[in-house]
C-alpha cells in the first residue's frame, strides 16, 4: 500500500500549488476571513440553500436540481459517484449561479468505494490498525478519485445488541477498539488534509448512541445512564472528531427521550463548547421531518425550528429547511444570525475541501476521466484481500481439520457459496457485486486443478417466504432457487458423499444485516440449519465458513462443525482472502470485536459487565446467583477470541513497579511463545479492573492491545505503558476521575484467559 501514498504525493505536489500561490491559503485564520466576507454577499435564501442537502434519485430528477442550483438553493449532493455526473453539476454551479459557490460531493464510503473491503465488523476483527488505514487511504483514493469530496463514515456506534443489523457497519462492542478503529479511519481518509488530491473529508456517525437501541429494533430509542454514556458510548465519537473529522451525522434516535437531532445539549453543549468541534453537523436521512412523529414539534415549521436552534447545519433530504426557514426568519422564531452560523459551517468545509481554490480539485480535467468508470485497473485488489484475510476469525479447529489439502476432492455447499452479491456485504458503495470473487472462485483459483471442488448451492437463504420479500422489496437481491428444499439438499448429500471434506458457506444475506434489518432470532435460518444437519448425517468432516453481518447464535453449529471459520462478509477479493485461510496459505489471526452469545435471551451480553452482589460461579453453581436457570452461563465465544493454526503461550505478567504513582507510568509486560509448528500472527490483549472503587466498575476492560507476528518457535516480549488516564473514570458526580487502590491486570489473547497480576495506584 505505500505506493498509495507515493503516488498521492506525487500527484497532490505536482498538482497543487505552493501554499503562499494559493488563492485561499487553508489556514483557519484566512478561512475565517473568506467565509465572513462571503456571508456579506449572500442573500438569505443563498444561505438557506447552503444548508440543504440532497440525493440524487427518482425523487429528485436533474433537470429540477439543475434549477435549484441555478437559484442557489443547494449547498451539497450525495449518490452521484461518477466524476462525468459530478463535474455537470459542478459547471452547472461555475456556469448558471449567482456566487458561484462550489458544491461539496458525498457517499456512504463506509468500507471501500470501487473495492470493496471487509464490514466494518470484520475490519475490526482484524485487530489491525495498519490494515485499517490501508482500508481508510485506499478507500478515499477511490472516492476522491471519482469526484467525491466526503463520506458519511466513519460509523464509531459501539453496539452490545446483536439483533440490530447496523452491528455491521460498526465496529463492535468494545469503546477502546472502536475509538482505535474510528481514529485510525479519519486519519487515513482526511490524510494530511482534505484538500488534498487523494484525500475525503469525513462525517462521523451516528451521534450518539445509535448502537444502544432498544431491543435491537432500528430507530428506535435510546435510554441511558450519564456515567454508561460517557463511559462506554460516546469516546468513539470524541477520538474520531480528535483526529480531525470535519463532519458529523447526527443519529435518528432519541437519547433519554429528545431525538439526538433536537438535542441542543448534545449538539451544542457537549459538541460544540466542551468538545470544541468546528466542523459541519448533518442530520440524517429526513430526521428533521421525523420531529413531528418523535413528538417534539406539532407541524414541519416547528420541527425546522427546533432542528435548527439545537444545531443541525444542513437537513439531509428533506426540503424543510429550504421550505421554512425563510418564513421562521421573518417572524423572528429563528435570527438571522442563527442561519448565519449554520451556513459559516457549511462554508467552513467546503474551504477545508479546498473548493474554493479549486471547485474540481477531485475531477481534474476532463480529458483525465476515465473510459471506463467500473475499469479492473481502478481497483486494488491486492489491498483487499490483505485486509479480509486478516479479518477471518477462527471459532473452532478440532483434530486440524483446517488448513485443507490442496488434493482430492472438496464439496463446497450453501447459498453463501457463489454469491458475488452477498460476499459484499452492506454499503458496499460504488462496488460492483460482478467484480467481486466468490468463495467458489476462490477455491478455485487456489487449488487451480490439484483438487477436484464440487458445488451444490444445498439450500436457500430461506425457504420462509416473508424473508424473501423482505430481502427482495426493492431489487432481486437473493435468487430463489424453483427446486424443493428437499431436492437441493439431495443434490449437497450426494456431492458431500463424493468428497473428502465438506466446506458449507452458511449464514445471513447482504440484506439481512443492514440499515432497517433488525432481526429477532440469531440463527441461521432454518433452511440452511436443514442443509447442515443433512451433512453432518454424511459422517465427513465439515467446515463451516460463516457469511454474517453480527454476532449469530452457534450453539447447533459448533457442535455440528469440525471447522468453524468467521468470514463476515469479506468485499470484492472475498473468496481469494478465505481460500487463503482455508487452505493455510494465510494462517488466521482475527479475533471477536464482540462477544457472541449463546441465543437471543442472553442479550445484552458483553465482556466488560459491571459485577454484582451475587455473581454466578460455575465452579460452584448457587441458586441465588445472577444467571439463567435454563442456559450456560457466558457467551459462546468471549470478546478477543481467535484462535490460530499454530499455538501461543503467554508467560506471566511483569510489572516495572508494584505501584502507579499520580503522574507516573508502569509497564506491564508478557512474553508470548509460538509454540506451534507454523508462523503466525495473534493479539495480545492488556485489561485492566478497579475491583474497589467509589462505584462498581466493570470486571474488565480492554485498554491497549497489540497485534504481533511470530515464526514458529519465535518468542517476544510484548510491553503496555500503564498511566492514569487508564484509570479514570466518571463517577456518581460526573466527574472524571482516578481513584487510588488495587489495579487488576490481565493480559491475555482473548478476554478470558488472561495472566493476571495488580499493581497499586497512589
Ligand atoms: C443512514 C446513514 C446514511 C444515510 C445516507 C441513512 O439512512 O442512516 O447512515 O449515511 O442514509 O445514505
Amino acid at each position: 500500500m505505500k505506493w498509495i501514498y507515493s503516488v498521492s504525493l506525487a500527484v497532490t505536489l505536482a498538482m497543487q500549488p505552493a501554499l503562499a500561490e494559493i488563492a485561499h491559503p487553508l489556514t483557519e485564520q484566512a478561512r475565517d476571513a473568506y467565509v465572513s466576507e462571503l456571508l456579506q454577499k449572500m442573500t438569505l435564501d443563498e444561505k438557506i440553500g447552503q444548508l440543504r442537502l440532497i440525493s440524487v434519485g427518482p425523487g429528485t430528477p436533474k433537470e429540477a436540481i439543475r434549477e435549484m442550483i441555478k437559484q442557489g438553493q443547494v449547498g451539497a449532493i450525495f449518490n452521484t459517484v461518477t466524476r462525468q455526473d459530478i463535474r455537470a453539476m459542478q459547471d452547472q454551479v461555475m456556469q448558471l449561479s449567482r456566487l458561484k459557490i462550489p458544491l461539496f460531493f458525498a457517499y456512504d464510503v463506509v468500507h471501500g468505494q470501487r473495492t470493496v473491503f471487509p464490514i466494518p465488523l470484520g475490519m475490526a476483527a482484524s485487530w489491525d490498525l495498519d490494515a485499517v488505514a490501508e482500508v481508510g487511504r485506499v478507500s478515499a483514493y477511490e472516492a476522491a478519485d471519482d469526484g467525491l469530496n466526503m463520506t458519511w463514515a466513519p460509523m464509531v456506534d459501539v453496539s452490545r445488541e446483536p439483533r440490530w443489523g447496523r452491528v455491521s457497519e460498526g465496529f463492535g462492542e468494545d469503546t477502546y477498539l472502536t475509538s482505535e478503529m474510528g481514529r485510525t479511519m479519519v486519519e487515513a481518509m482526511q490524510g494530511k488534509s482534505p484538500a488534498d488530491r487523494y484525500a475525503v473529508m469525513t462525517s462521523v456517525k451516528h451521534f450518539a448512541l445509535y448502537g444502544a437501541v432498544e431491543g435491537g429494533r432500528d430507530y428506535n430509542t435510546v435510554d441511558m445512564s450519564p456515567q454508561r454514556m460517557f463511559q462506554d458510548y460516546l469516546p468513539p465519537y470524541k477520538a474520531s472528531l480528535d483526529a480531525g473529522s470535519g463532519g458529523v451525522m447526527v443519529s435518528l434516535n432519541a437519547i433519554n427521550g429528545v431525538p439526538a437531532t433536537a438535542d441542543s445539549w448534545l449538539l451544542k453543549d457537549l459538541l460544540r463548547d466542551e468538545w470544541k468541534f468546528k466542523g459541519i453537523t448533518i442530520s440524517d436521512h429526513g430526521a428533521i421531518k421525523e420531529l413531528i412523529k418523535h413528538g417534539v414539534a406539532s407541524d414541519p415549521q416547528e420541527a425546522v425550528r427546533i432542528a435548527l436552534k439545537s444545531g443541525i447545519d444542513m437537513s439531509m433530504s428533506d426540503e424543510y429547511y429550504s421550505k421554512y426557514l425563510p418564513d421562521l426568519v421573518k417572524s423572528g422564531a429563528v435570527s438571522k444570525a442563527e442561519i448565519d452560523d449554520a451556513a459559516r459551517h457549511v462554508l467552513n468545509v467546503k474551504y477545508d475541501m479546498g473548493l474554493f481554490n479549486d471547485p474540481y480539485s477531485h475531477l481534474g480535467a476532463k480529458e483525465t476521466d476515465p473510459a471506463d468508470t467500473n475499469a479492473e485497473s481502478r481497483l486494488h485488489r491486492a489491498e483487499a484481500r490483505d485486509v479480509a484475510r486478516k479479518s477471518m476469525v477462527l471459532l473452532k479447529n478440532e483434530q486440524d481439520t483446517l488448513p485443507l489439502k490442496k488434493a482430492g476432492t472438496i464439496a463446497l455447499v450453501g447459498p453463501l457459496a457463489d454469491s458475488q452479491r452477498d460476499i459484499m456485504g452492506s454499503w458496499s458503495a460504488a462496488g460492483l457485486a460482478r467484480q467481486s470473487v466468490t468463495l467458489l472462485q476462490g477455491m478455485k483459483n487456489a487449488t487451480a486443478g490439484n483438487a477436484t471442488v464440487i458445488y451444490a448451492k444445498g439450500a436457500n437463504i430461506s425457504d420462509n417466504k416473508s424473508i424473501q420479500d423482505f430481502l427482495n422489496l426493492y431489487e432481486q437481491a437473493v435468487s430463489v432457487d424453483s427446486r424443493t428444499p428437499q431436492q437441493m439438499i439431495d443434490e449437497a448429500v450426494a456431492a458431500a458423499q463424493k468428497a473428502d471434506v465438506v466446506v458449507a458457506a452458511v449464514g445471513e444475506a447482504q440484506g439481512m444485516a443492514h440499515e432497517a434489518s433488525s432481526r429477532s432470532e440469531l440463527t441461521i435460518p432454518a433452511s440452511q440449519q436443514k442443509l447442515l444437519a443433512a451433512l453432518k448425517a454424511t459422517g465427513k468432516p465439515l467446515v463451516i465458513v460463516l457469511m454474517n453481518g453480527r454476532p449469530l447464535t452457534l450453539a447447533t453449529e459448533d457442535a455440528q462443525a469440525s471447522a468453524l471459520l468467521e468470514t463476515w462478509f469479506s468485499g470484492t477479493e472475498g473468496g481469494n482472502a478465505i481460500a487463503d485461510v482455508l487452505f493455510g496459505d494465510y494462517n488466521p489471526s482475527g479475533k471477536l470485536p464482540v462477544s457472541f452469545p449463546r441465543s437471543v435471551g442472553q442479550i445484552p451480553i458483553y465482556y466488560n459487565h459491571l459485577p454484582t452482589g451475587r455473581p454466578y460461579n460455575p465452579a460452584k453453581p448457587n441458586k441465588y446467583t445472577s444467571h439463567y436457570y435454563d442456559a450456560l452461563n457466558g457467551p459462546l465465544y468471549p470478546f478477543g477470541y481467535g484462535l490460530s493454526y499454530t499455538t501461543f503461550t503467554v508467560s506471566p505478567v511483569t510489572l516495572s513497579s508494584k505501584t502507579l504513582a499520580r503522574n507516573g507510568k508502569l509497564d506491564a509486560s508478557v512474553t508470548v511463545t509460538n509454540s506451534g509448528k507454523r508462523d503466525g500472527a495473534t493479539v495480545v490483549q492488556l485489561y485492566l479492573n478497579d475491583p474497589v472503587a467509589s462505584m462498581s466498575r466493570p470486571v474488565q476492560e480492554l485498554k491497549s492491545f497489540k497485534r504481533i507476528m511470530l515464526k514458529a518457535g519465535e518468542s517476544q516480549t510484548v510491553s503496555f505503558p500503564i498511566d492514569g488516564n487508564a484509570l479514570k473514570f466518571w463517577n456518581a458526580k460526573m466527574q472524571y476521575v482516578m481513584e487510588p487502590g488495587k489495579i487488576n491486570v490481565m493480559i491475555g489473547l482473548d478476554s478470558v484467559h488472561t495472566q493476571d497480576t495488580s499493581f497499586d495506584a497512589l
